[in-house]
């Protein structure tokens, strides 16, 4: 039989397993890639790296993170700045790199402020003229 007395209780479990980070102004690395890369880096779409694609991607991996984010976020050849999804922050686009090359070996860190600053401002110098 359910007893009310606990219902508080149930209530409190069911809300902390809600998916609060949905609701977060900030997405993981991962859910970006979800949401947006994977539409093009999945399949390959465009000549896009594809994510499964290991060999393509030990070489960007190598390139290094201030070749590639600065990419992500200002846009290079076919691939639109910010993945075409201008909703997504600085942050959150380095942290969809980020994550992507952690799939290949690296272990690339989350990325604190200043690196994202670091990286906008080297993506707005390359912006094409
Ligand atoms: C509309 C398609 C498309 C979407 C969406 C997209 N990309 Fe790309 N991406 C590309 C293409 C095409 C290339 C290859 C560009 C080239 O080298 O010509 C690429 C290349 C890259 C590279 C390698 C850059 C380099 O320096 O060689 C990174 C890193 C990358 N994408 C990250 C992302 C991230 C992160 C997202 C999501 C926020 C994303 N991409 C979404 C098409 C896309």
């Amino acid at each position: 039989m359910f007893r009310y007395h606990r219902l508080p209780a149930v209530l409190a479990v069911l809300l902390l397993g809600l998916p609060w980070g949905v609701l977060a102004e900030e997405k993981s690395g991962q859910m970006v890639y979800d949401q947006t890369c994977i539409v093009c880096h999945h399949a390959g779409r465009l000549g896009a790296p594809k994510l499964a694609d290991g060999k393509r991607w030990r070489h960007l991996v190598a390139e290094g993170l201030d070749d590639l984010v600065p990419a992500a976020l200002g846009g290079l050849r076919q691939m639109p700045a910010r993945g075409g999804n201008p909703n997504l922050s600085d942050g959150e686009v380095a942290r969809a790199v980020v994550w992507m090359v952690n799939q290949h070996g690296a272990q690339a860190a989350e990325p604190d402020e200043a690196a994202i600053k670091r990286w906008r401002a080297m993506a707005d110098r390359q912006k094409k003229r």
